[in-house]
C-alpha cells in the first residue's frame, strides 16, 4: 500500500485574511446596472455568434404517418385515396408516399374529413356551440414544477386536436412567451393594461357617485387614461401555430404586483381579483376561443389570484418528491385562506348592502404529478395519490429527455421532428403528454357538457 496522503476537502484551512484580500468593495445598487449592461453586451455577442433565436419561429410540417396516427383518425391508404380524389385539397410536399403538410393544411384536411368522412369517426373535437371558452389555469407557488411546460404542451395538443386556443402568460419571466415566439416590447403588450383598465372603470364609476355627492374625484393618472383605450384584442398576438394566440408577458408585468394593492387602497370597493375575468368576458374574448390556458408565476401574488379567479379548471403540477408535496399542501392552504378571506370581506359588505354574495367556484381542480420517474418515485407518488384522492389526475406525466433537450427553435414534443429521435423514445415521450391532454380534455368536455345541462338558453341556441 502506498502511504499517499488523502487530500483534505477544499473547505478546510481557508485563510480569512487572504479571503478578505480577494473581495471587491461592498456592492452598491449601481453595480447591478453594470452587471445588466455587461449581460446586454454579452447577449448581443452571443446573438452575433448565432446562439439567440433569430427572428420568427416557424412550425414544422407534419407527415402522412403522423397525421394518420395522431391527428386525423384515418388509415394512410384511405388518406392517400381521398387526396387523389380531391386534387383541390392540400397535397403536401416531399417524395414518395410520405408527404408533409403544414398545420394550416392539416386543419383544412380535418374539415374535409369532418364534412365528407365516415359519420362515426371523431374528426373534429367536441365543443358545444354558444358556450364560452373554458379557462384552465396552471398554478403552484412552488417554482420549477413544470407549470410552463405543462401549459405549453396542453395548448399545443389542444391545437393539434383542432381547438382554437389562447394562451395567457402571467409570469413576468416570460418563458411561455418565448416558447410561443411572442414579441412583447413592454408592459402595454401584457395583461397589465387590462388590469389597469378594470381599475380605471371602477374609478370612473366611483367618481360619478362622488360628483353627485359633491365629493372630490379620485385621481386619474395617465396610465389609467391610456389603459381605458386599450383593448384585449390589440394585445393578443398570433403565434407560429395557426390556431394558438398569445397574450404575452415580460419583466415589466411584475409591476402589477406593486400597483394592484396601491389601486385597491385607493378604492376599497374595486374587486381586484376579478380584473382579468372582467377583461376576458367584458370584451367577449371568451367567444373567440375554445380553450384559454393561463400560465402563472411561482407565487400566489395578485396576477395568480386573477388567474385563479378567472379559471374554470385549476391544474396544480407537482413533482413526486417530499418537498414538492409538502409545499403543494401549503399552496392549497394558501388558496383556502386567500379566497375565503376575500369571500368573507366582500360578503360582510354585500350583506349590509343587500347584494348577492360572492362565492368562488371551480369546475374541477386537479393536482398533477410531473417529471415522474417510475423507477424511483412510484412509492412516493402512490402515497401522494392516496392523500389527494380525486383531487389528483390518475396519469403521471413522465420525465422525458425530449423536453430537456428542446432547442431555441423547438420547444417540447409537439414541435420536435420525430425523425431526430429514436422511434421508441419519441412514441413514449409523446404519449406522456398525450395522456395528460386526454385527462384534461375529459375535464373540459365533462364540464362543458354539465354547463349545457344547466343552461336552458344555450339548448335553444343550438336548436
Ligand atoms: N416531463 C418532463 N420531462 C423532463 N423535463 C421536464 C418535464 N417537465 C418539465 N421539465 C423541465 O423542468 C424544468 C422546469 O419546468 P418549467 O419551466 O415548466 O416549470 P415551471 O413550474 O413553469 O417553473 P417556474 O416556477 O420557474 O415558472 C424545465 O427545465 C423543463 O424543461
Ligand atoms: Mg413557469
Amino acid at each position: 500500500m502506498t502511504a499517499g496522503k488523502d487530500p483534505i476537502p477544499p473547505y478546510f484551512n481557508i485563510d480569512p485574511a487572504k479571503a478578505a484580500a480577494r473581495l471587491s468593495e461592498p456592492i452598491s445598487t449601481a453595480r447591478f446596472a453594470k452587471a445588466a449592461a455587461f449581460a446586454a453586451k454579452g447577449r448581443q455577442d452571443l446573438a452575433k455568434r448565432g446562439y439567440a433565436p433569430d427572428g420568427k419561429k416557424r412550425l414544422r410540417r407534419f407527415s402522412t404517418w403522423e397525421i394518420c396516427k395522431y391527428l386525423i383518425p384515418v388509415a394512410p391508404a384511405h388518406f392517400r385515396r381521398v387526396l387523389k380524389k380531391y386534387p383541390d385539397l392540400p397535397q403536401g410536399v416531399g417524395e414518395g408516399n410520405s408527404k408533409w403538410f403544414t398545420l394550416e393544411e392539416v386543419l383544412r384536411l380535418r374539415q374535409h374529413f369532418a364534412a365528407e368522412g365516415a359519420a362515426d369517426r371523431e374528426y373534429l373535437p367536441w365543443r358545444p356551440k354558444g358556450l364560452p371558452a373554458k379557462i384552465v389555469a396552471v398554478s403552484n407557488f412552488k417554482g420549477g414544477t413544470s407549470k410552463t411546460t405543462t401549459t405549453a404542451h396542453l395548448a399545443m395538443s389542444a391545437a393539434l386536436d383542432g381547438y382554437k386556443v389562447l394562451v395567457i402568460d402571467l409570469d413576468s419571466q416570460g418563458s411561455l412567451t418565448s416558447i410561443m415566439g411572442g414579441d412583447v416590447p413592454d408592459e402595454w403588450s401584457t395583461a397589465f393594461p387590462l388590469l389597469a383598465k378594470d381599475y380605471a372603470q371602477a374609478v370612473q364609476g366611483e367618481n360619478t357617485v362622488r360628483a353627485a355627492a359633491d365629493l372630490p374625484p379620485l385621481p386619474f393618472d395617465e396610465t389609467l387614461t391610456e389603459a381605458l383605450n386599450t383593448r384585449a384584442r390589440d394585445i393578443i398576438q398570433p403565434t407560429h401555430w395557426p390556431n394558438i394566440d398569445l397574450m404575452g408577458a415580460q419583466l415589466n408585468l411584475y409591476w402589477a404586483e406593486f400597483q394592484i394593492p396601491v389601486w385597491r387602497m385607493g378604492l376599497r370597493s374595486w374587486s381586484l381579483w376579478d380584473a382579468l375575468s372582467n377583461a376576458l368576458s367584458g370584451e367577449r374574448i371568451l367567444d373567440d376561443y375554445d380553450i384559454i390556458f393561463l400560465d402563472t408565476p411561482p407565487a400566489l401574488g395578485y396576477l395568480t389570484i386573477n388567474a385563479l379567479a378567472a379559471a374554470d379548471i385549476l391544474l396544480v403540477p407537482l413533482g413526486a418528491s417530499f418537498l414538492e408535496f409538502d409545499s403543494t399542501g401549503r399552496f392549497f392552504d394558501m388558496l383556502y385562506s386567500t379566497f375565503a378571506s376575500i369571500e368573507e370581506g366582500e360578503n360582510a359588505v354585500r350583506r349590509a348592502d343587500g347584494l348577492p354574495e360572492v362565492k368562488f367556484e371551480w369546475d374541477a381542480v386537479r393536482a398533477l404529478i410531473t417529471r415522474f420517474d417510475a423507477g424511483q418515485q412510484t412509492d412516493l407518488a402512490n402515497v401522494i395519490q392516496a392523500y389527494f384522492g380525486d383531487f389528483m389526475t390518475t396519469y403521471r406525466q413522465e420525465l422525458t429527455a425530449m423536453v430537456g433537450q428542446a432547442g431555441e427553435q423547438v420547444n417540447g414534443i409537439y414541435e420536435a421532428d420525430y425523425r431526430e429521435f429514436n422511434r421508441d423514445t419519441y412514441v413514449r415521450g409523446r404519449e406522456t403528454f398525450d395522456r395528460t391532454w386526454a385527462e384534461v380534455k375529459e375535464l373540459i368536455l365533462g364540464t362543458w357538457y354539465r354547463d349545457l345541462q344547466t343552461s336552458p338558453q344555450e339548448e335553444t341556441d343550438n336548436g
